[in-house]
């Protein structure tokens, strides 16, 4: 079979055969195929799509590329979230020590940045020392002991996506429903969790720009997962705007922090708490959403998460002095405000271009190589429905250029101020 058949096959709509899409994803693998063709075929599925059963096929082979990881030596219901990646998305990092501090085991295999979305990872890393790769064995123990972990795909697991992930970055095809679908899914259930709660952002900042594309990615994902035996759940959360007021690697973790202290940004401390509440009751240690919430919200009260995430970060090499001390993070050189330019109710903060000028500051990848400088980024001083003054700061740029005016221009003219804002819904859907 050669992969040029399977490419005009795909370009002219066609439903791909499970040899077919095998053949694809061997090839990719073992390198036979060349990136070219790669991207021809991402770009081909990209405008003609993917049926259910080819979504399925490409899961699989995908999942089936690397290797399963065997989590039955960890006690309990291990149960893990996925968001499908926005601005300001820093969930994971608070969510993980909030769950793991209620002794559910939280084995989370995380990515990093993605077009203009933040990784976890990347985010991660900003902590001195802390490392995202472990061994399978040290991430078992660790999940054990600690009851979580946050690490990059281990050795071998979906081989398959980490080439296809990478290449989707530089080719602008990550916005894909099947592409989406397979890569979260492919390492999800390599990965071995039980339960899994996915976070399909929808909005300007997230891949899929609509309520209908994000509730189609919603289904195909919680489909895959259930056609697994997985218990898959997927909330339908708002990307018009950033995520809480932080955006770059060290700001990101400072803000993830003051969640832990219950002083994080209302926004996104409610959509852990509400993410959180989900994992509990799946991990069966509660009945219902709201006991769940209040067992969530009293691991913030009581310190338990703050000091699991301690645990978490000295357990991956990271400096855990980091929780008192984020100073210790990378720093950036200079910090600029940006004043508004007339009085009135911000109505629109576009959050692909505040994550684009955070990664244009050298926060976020342009080229799959690129280092990232961890002190950079942005800080939103307003979000939408807030009133602002003229000369009132609407963010601070964290940089480490003096001259900031491209960056500048770039905010203002995604900024809208006016005399009214619409009400922000930041959870829109449920889906099972
Ligand atoms: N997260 C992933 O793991 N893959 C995607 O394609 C998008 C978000």
């Amino acid at each position: 079979m050669r992969m040029v058949d399977i490419i005009d096959k795909k370009r002219n709509g066609g439903e791909l055969t499970k040899e077919e899409i095998q053949t694809f994803v061997d090839g990719v693998v073992s390198g036979e195929i060349p990136d070219y063709q790669t991207s021809a075929f991402l770009m081909a599925t990209y405008f003609k799509d993917m049926t259910d059963a080819e979504r399925s096929e490409l899961t699989m082979a995908m999942m089936k590329s690397g290797d399963h990881l065997d989590l039955s030596s960890i006690d309990g219901i291990k149960a893990d979230k996925h968001s499908t990646g926005g601005v300001g998305d820093k969930t994971s990092i608070p969510l993980a020590p909030i769950v793991a501090a209620l002794g559910i085991p939280v084995p989370m295999i995380s990515g990093r940045g993605l077009g203009h979305t933040g990784g976890t990872l990347d985010k991660l890393e900003a902590i001195p020392g802390y490392t995202v790769e472990i061994s399978e064995k040290d991430f078992l123990k660790q999940v054990q002991d600690v009851k979580c972990a946050i690490v990059g795909a281990t050795g071998n697991i979906a081989p398959a996506d980490k080439k296809i992930y990478a290449l989707r970055d530089v080719t602008d095809t990550v916005d894909s429903i099947p592409l989406i679908a397979s890569s979260i899914m492919s390492k999800k259930i390599a990965s071995g969790t039980d339960a899994l709660v996915i976070d399909v952002k929808t909005g300007s900042g997230a891949f899929m720009k609509t309520l209908d594309d994000s509730r189609e990615l919603a289904h195909a994902l919680v489909e895959i997962g259930k056609g697994v035996g997985m218990d898959c759940m997927a909330i339908i959360s708002d990307m018009n705007q950033p995520l809480g007021n932080a955006i770059g690697n060290a700001l990101e973790i400072k803000e993830s922090i003051d969640i832990l202290k219950g002083n994080g940004p209302k926004d996104i401390t409610d959509l852990v708490l509400t993410l959180g509440a989900h994992m509990v009751v799946m991990a069966k240690k509660a009945d219902n959403l709201d006991d769940a919430r209040k067992m969530c919200e009293q691991t913030i009260t009581d310190g338990s998460a703050l000091k699991k995430f301690g645990d978490m970060v000295a357990a991956q090499g990271g400096d855990r002095n980091v929780v008192d001390h984020p100073e210790i993070m990378p720093q950036a050189k200079f910090k600029i405000d940006l004043p508004a330019q007339k009085a009135g109710v911000v109505s629109k903060v576009a959050a692909d271009e505040m994550g684009i000028a955070s990664m244009l500051l050298g926060g976020g990848r342009q080229k799959a190589d690129d280092k990232l400088d961890y002190a950079v980024g942005i800080m939103m001083n307003k979000k939408i429905g807030d009133q602002v003054k003229e000369g009132e700061s609407l963010l601070t740029i964290y940089s480490d250029r003096e001259d900031v005016d491209d960056i500048k221009k770039l905010l203002y003219d995604n900024i809208e101020i006016s005399d009214h804002a619409e009400p922000v819904t930041l959870i829109h859907e449920t889906i099972r």
